[in-house]
């Protein structure tokens, strides 16, 4: 593919970008009273709007054409028809595979991959059921009422926000924890609050050769026997979800209590594989599916939506926008409802693992900016910490606001105040408050001009601010699956444009190597005089202290 540089989309938004740093939002929006319809669309239970961006019509047009030189609609089709995009690991990327409920197949190296799906998706649905009746016994014959999911990554960000989002939704008679840290502190916490005789561990890990995780399943067995029961209890209260089936037996997890998931799903877009098993323990696997149903809602108007109303391709343009055009850094996150706060981690994990990088399809270093930083926090929160410097700083810090119409337990006045913080604060962004209108509001309070000229200039907002905000008529299971697949797409489409390989993760790669071989060190099965100073002094002060 040509360098991005070169193509006529680029040449054209870099001079709109000259033209639109020169206006103000505040402006377009006083003499176009259709812009926020204009650039409000919606699809899947979830409304768009993107009004309060530094767009117009001309920047848009150019955003798709952009898109449309980068050939994102044929690399859409190729990760939904199974082709090899992971083109450094040789494997096809078919999280949406795990959510097609067209009847079609879906055929990797020459093979259906739906009858297995579709086999596991029953394997989860009937140990789920079983769980959930009260069927599965312990070792004493108990029901089972706390389930501990231990994983790392995608294999446990997926099923922790999923499960958190939906908590109106979570069976009462079920607990779900979930651990991830090897900081010991994490799974001792959890197990001070667990009985052996009632507790499931769902251990998940696609490689299951994740240090943290196979270490928290370790001493979650050794807690368990150390409770009383025996090696043959073990079955009863363990079960594994990993491609690598050999390696989960050879760990001593029973055969049968295997859930597989195929190579072609990444980590980070596993939550629709037996990675989400425990979302189907915590929710009952009806709601599961339903997460899968809104997934693949998003999945088909992805495929087929125009991209002038087609929500990820905004979403993916817009980013481009500012990363390329507008001197974005990072990208935050405001989910304005207390269930959806885990949502900013997922999304970290989703587009800096997959955008993160700077070696293009062909090996090319790219000379231009690629994934931003994501951040965020649940709203109203953030406004007494953050927004800050979103505000009144010189970075610009696009946003995204998601905000649910109706809430489960709902509080109308609780809701109102929350309604409007969200919806203030995109407006503040958007217009902020000139110089003279903070002159202004200091007359009459006895100052000297130049003291009230000096105030005005700390009060003054510049504005300007870009933002979307997100519309749920509520965040139930559909809505939820919809809008983590509408991500997905965003980040696939963004690596398009970008000409990256979304899809391996060899950054984190150097990084585990070398924490081994530290270990090593520490542990005196080594010496540390291949180590920089540094390191070598670390560790020496961490052996002085033990
Ligand atoms: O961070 C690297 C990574 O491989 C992620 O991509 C993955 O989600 C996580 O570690 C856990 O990997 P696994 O599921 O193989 O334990």
């Amino acid at each position: 593919m040509e360098r991005i540089r070169h193509t006529q989309a680029w040449a054209k938004l870099e001079t709109l970008s000259t033209s639109v740093k020169r206006q103000h939002m505040r402006d377009w929006f006083a003499s176009d009273p259709d812009r926020a319809s204009r650039f409000t669309t919606a699809a899947c239970g979830i409304s768009l709007d993107y009004s309060k961006n530094r767009i117009n019509n001309a920047v848009l047009e150019a955003l798709f054409e952009l898109a449309q030189q980068r050939n994102v609609s044929d690399k859409i089709s190729a990760m939904f028809e199974g082709d090899i995009i992971n083109t450094t690991e040789n494997r096809a990327v078919l999280h949406t595979a795990l959510r097609n409920f067209s009847g079609k197949p879906v055929i990797v190296d020459g093979k259906d991959v739906m009858p297995s799906v579709l086999a596991t998706l029953e394997k989860m649905q009937a140990f789920t059921q079983r769980v959930q009746s009260g069927e599965h016994k312990g070792c004493t014959g108990k029901s089972i009422k706390k389930i501990v999911s231990i994983g790392i990554g995608g294999s446990f960000l997926g099923p922790k926000i999923v499960t958190e989002a939906l908590k109106p939704y979570q069976n009462k008679a079920l607990d779900v924890s979930f651990v991830a840290n090897v900081d010991g502190c994490h799974i001792q916490d959890v197990l001070a609050k667990c009985d052996h005789e009632e507790t499931l561990f769902v251990m998940s890990s696609k490689s299951f050769t994740t240090q943290e995780t196979l270490q928290n399943t370790l001493t979650a067995k050794a807690w368990f026997l150390k409770q009383g029961a025996n090696e043959t209890d073990i079955a009863k209260h363990f079960v594994a979800v990993s491609s690598n089936v050999k390696a989960a037996t050879e760990f001593g997890m029973e055969a049968s209590n295997v859930f597989p998931m195929a190579d072609w799903v990444g980590g980070r877009y596993s939550l629709w594989s037996a990675i989400g098993l425990p979302i189907c323990l915590a929710i009952g696997f009806d709601n599961f599916k339903l997460v899968l149903q809104g997934a693949y809602e998003m999945d088909e108007h992805t495929r087929t939506a125009p991209y002038p109303s087609n929500l990820p391709v905004i979403l993916a343009v817009l980013g481009v926008w500012y990363r390329n055009f507008m001197g974005a850094q990072s990208h935050v996150l405001l989910p304005y409802y207390h269930y959806l706060r885990g949502f900013p981690a997922y999304v970290q994990q989703l587009d800096m693992e997959s955008n993160g990088k700077t070696t293009t399809l062909n090996g090319a270093t790219v000379d231009h900016g690629t994934g931003p930083i994501i951040w965020g926090s649940e709203g109203t929160n953030g406004q007494h910490s953050f927004h800050q410097l979103i505000h009144q700083s010189n970075l610009p810090i696009p946003a995204d606001f998601m905000f649910p119409l109706k809430v489960a337990n709902q509080d109308d006045t609780h809701h109102a105040m929350l309604a409007s913080n969200c919806f203030g604060q995109t407006q503040a962004l958007m217009q902020g408050k000139t110089f003279e209108e903070c002159y202004q509001d200091l007359a009459g309070q006895g100052l000297a001009d130049e003291e009230r000229t000096r105030l005005a200039a700390h009060k003054t907002m510049p504005g300007n601010k870009p933002s979307n905000t997100l519309l749920f008529e509520q965040l139930d299971p559909k809505t939820l699956g919809a809008m983590i697949a509408m991500y997905e797409h965003k980040v696939l489409i963004q690596g398009a444009i970008w000409d990256l390989n979304s899809f391996d993760q060899w950054g984190v790669e150097l990084g585990k190597v070398l924490g081994n071989d530290v270990l090593d060190v520490i542990r005196g099965e080594k010496a540390d005089t291949h180590l920089d100073a540094s390191t070598a002094a670390l560790i020496k002060r961490f052996n002085q202290e033990k």
